[in-house]
């Protein structure tokens, strides 16, 4: 018999904060696909092992459009009818639509932009520290450090104006961090949205050096630009925030580790990749087959929703020796916490640059630096939230 899961878990481990939730480890051990009935009832399938994750990432006929996302994993829609993406959210487009706007950003994460981002990102940490600094332990790592960051990262990217930045967070912030309330998440995404049609608006009359001006000299129409600013907004702000915030848990709860990188500034690069592997915030993503796919020895019928889980995939022992051991050390071993294939993560070098500049400014400027509350007592976020991660991080330091 196949094995089935029928719900999702809510939280990681038993144990470790970090370690994929049990269940999904138990679907894996029994074989790397399995089926998963949807909440309306939909017989669809659960992928877990590397190798099927991967394979279905990297084929076409394994779609990522919105309307084609029927079967939600955690609500049931009953028959309501999903609409297709709005103009320039690529992430849930397929073919040429989804290159109409993947292609030109594309070019604009060049090897110059990313360069004067590392300086800019230098910068922006550098000031962070200092605050912390000047306002003295203990306070949260999350809203003091890892939250601002990509924040003002992105910022910089869509080029808004330093007076904006403060109101124009906060919405943001609102709307990404998974812990609104609907009516405030509504308020703050019409908020966003018009924000975001007025700077449009800006650049197009007055350009200025960055990619979201580059981008008004294209055919791109101002709701397009909104569209894909708003994905930028969505995709690049949680996503690292809590990359940030619940690494350096994780280098906390394994000191040796911590101490390696430290002694060893060189070992940052691979370091991150590492935790990106043994992280994976960015879990699980779905996809709805177009025609009949074979996976795994399995016939997936057109039509049939699939969740592909990048989480266990990067915990796959087939894949990875001793893949629950955080090891700063180890080969990356092409993991997947950037997705793969057409979609795979468009921001990945902009968040590798934050964070190969953040942590080790971080653990250099705070050579004590520990957590302000007993382990258990850090309050992580549910499993079944968009994004993984820590809700806050109390930390803090010798003076
Ligand atoms: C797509 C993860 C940071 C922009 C993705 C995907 C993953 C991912 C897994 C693929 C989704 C899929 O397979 O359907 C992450 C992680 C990040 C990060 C873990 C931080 C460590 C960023 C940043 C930006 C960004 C900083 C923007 C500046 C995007 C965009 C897409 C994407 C636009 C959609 C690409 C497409 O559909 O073609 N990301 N991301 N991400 N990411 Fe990231």
């Amino acid at each position: 018999v196949e094995h089935t899961v029928t719900t999702l878990p809510t939280t990681r481990g038993p144990g470790c904060p970090f370690d994929p939730p049990a269940e999904l480890v138990e679907a894996q051990e029994h074989g790397p696909i399995s089926r998963f009935t949807f909440p309306d009832g939909h017989r669809g399938w659960l992928v877990t092992g590397y190798d099927l994750v991967r394979a279905a990432l990297g084929d076409r006929r394994f779609s990522s459009r919105k309307e084609l996302m029927r079967h939600h994993p955690l609500i049931d829609y009953g028959d309501v009818e999903v609409p297709p993406a709005p103009p320039g959210e690529f992430l849930l487009m397929d073919g040429p639509r989804h290159a109409r706007y993947r292609k030109p950003l594309v070019g604009k994460f060049t090897v110059r932009r990313m360069r004067q981002l590392t300086e800019r990102v230098e910068r922006i940490t550098a000031d962070h520290l200092d605050a912390m600094e000047k306002t003295g332990p203990p306070t949260d790592l999350v809203t003091a450090f890892a939250k601002p960051i990509p924040a003002i990262v992105i910022c910089e990217l869509l080029g808004v104006p330093y007076e904006d930045r403060g109101s124009f967070q906060r919405h943001v912030e609102s709307f990404v961090s998974g812990e609104t309330s609907d009516e405030d998440l509504m308020a703050a995404y019409v908020a966003t949205q018009a924000y975001l049609a007025e700077l449009v608006a800006a650049k197009r009359a007055n350009p200025t050096d960055d990619v979201l001006s580059d981008l008004t000299h294209g055919d791109l129409t101002d709701e397009e630009l909104r569209g894909m600013s708003l994905l930028l907004l969505a995709a690049g702000l949680d996503t690292t925030a809590n990359m940030l915030a619940l690494g350096t848990f994780a280098l906390l709860r394994n000191p040796a580790q911590l101490a390696a990188l430290r002694a060893d500034p060189a070992l940052t690069d691979r370091a991150v990749e590492e935790l990106l592997r043994y992280l994976s915030v960015a879990k699980m993503f779905m996809r709805a087959t177009l025609e009949d796919v074979e996976l795994g020895g399995r016939t997936i019928e057109a039509g049939t929703t699939v969740l592909l889980s990048y989480n266990t995939a990067n915990r796959d022992p087939e894949h990875f020796p001793d893949p629950h051991v955080l090891d700063l050390r180890r080969d990356d071993g092409g993991h997947l916490a950037f997705g793969h294939g057409v979609h795979q993560c468009l921001g990945q070098q902009l968040a590798r640059v934050e964070m190969r500049v953040a942590f080790p400014a971080l653990l250099n400027r705070f050579p004590t630096l520990r957590l302000a509350v007993p382990e258990e007592e850090v309050v992580l976020r549910p499993e079944t939230a968009d994004i993984y991660g820590v809700k806050s991080l109390p930390v803090t330091w010798d003076v």
